[in-house]
């Protein structure tokens, strides 16, 4: 039996990797560095070969348009190797990812969904990192609550879905334990940081031009600042329980997260 991490290289993939392998399972991972491009299906030949589970976490999003397509490729594909298991990586509330999910299903590989909500690493290793080390978190979100979850519950999630008996069909909705405003998070990451940050409302057009002052590049810049304006319209203003269901345990807090973060240097 050999696990398999598509996106190991990742934010989640990683952390999924490394719970398996400190469990002693066997596992590989597949990106572009180990020659799986999802850009060429060319390339994923022998991606699930000797595989019986695996983690899916397609990058940048899968709420983005052609997505779909891929993910059923991929899902027959698995289905055709043997694969008795899959678990995906989602995000609630986005209508782009609920086709995703469904193409990947139609191969007909038993497949657990985590739809997630905003990671709360999304501050401190990816898109919002650099708005927080400014102190200014300059996004066009509205006056809306987001339960922010934490990377190492969604981790510690999919292990169990990937590892635990049975052939697993569901979906499961993770979120953090609270509903937070980008305001309200901006106070917590300046209390554990020391330094002020704060929040500021701005145009899509404003937030893609810090984006790009960050790094993020334009085609992913675009479809990203739309999602605050999609998804923060108030269908996720409510908490969902996957990691207690998964876990039997609370789901982490953001100030727990924000301490952490801040003590591994991650604004320094
Ligand atoms: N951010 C959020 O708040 C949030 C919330 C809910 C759901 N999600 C979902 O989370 C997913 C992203 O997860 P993540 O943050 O763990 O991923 P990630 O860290 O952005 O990326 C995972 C890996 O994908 C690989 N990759 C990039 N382009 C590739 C390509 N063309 N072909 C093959 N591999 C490629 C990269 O490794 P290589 O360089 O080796 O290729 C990268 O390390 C998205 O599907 C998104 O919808 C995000």
């Amino acid at each position: 039996m050999t696990y398999l991490i598509i996106g190991g290289a990742g934010r989640t993939g990683s952390r999924v990797l490394d719970r398996l392998t400190t469990a002693t399972l066997p596992v590989r991972s597949a990106s572009r560095r180990t020659g799986f491009d999802w850009d060429d299906d060319e390339t994923w030949g022998g991606t699930f070969r000797d595989v019986t589970a695996a983690y899916v976490c397609f990058t940048p999003d899968l709420a983005f348009p052609g997505v779909p397509e891929k993910l059923a490729a991929l899902g027959r594909l698995a289905a055709a190797s043997g694969v008795e298991r899959l678990v995906l990586l989602s995000g609630r509330g986005e209508e782009g990812a609920r086709a995703s999910e469904a193409a990947l299903r139609e191969g007909g590989v038993p497949t657990n969904v985590l739809r997630c909500s905003w990671f709360q690493q999304n501050f401190s290793e990816h898109f919002l990192a650099g708005p927080v080390q400014r102190g200014c978190l300059r996004l066009p979100a509205p006056d809306v609550p987001e339960a922010f979850v934490d990377l190492d519950d969604v981790a510690d999630a999919a292990f169990v879905a990937l590892t635990r008996g049975g052939p697993g069909n569901a979906t499961y909705e993770l979120s953090g334990p609270e509903l937070l405003s980008f305001a309200d998070a901006a106070a917590i990451l300046s209390e554990a940081r020391g330094v002020p940050a704060r929040f500021e409302a701005v145009d899509v057009s404003t937030f893609v031009e810090d984006l790009a002052t960050d790094g993020i590049p334009a085609e992913e810049a675009e479809p990203l600042a739309h999602l605050f304006t999609d998804i923060l319209d108030g269908r996720n203003a409510h908490l969902v329980h996957g990691v207690e269901q998964l876990l039997a345990r609370p789901a982490s807090s953001l100030s727990s997260y924000a301490r952490r973060a801040a003590a591994a240097g991650a604004w320094s």
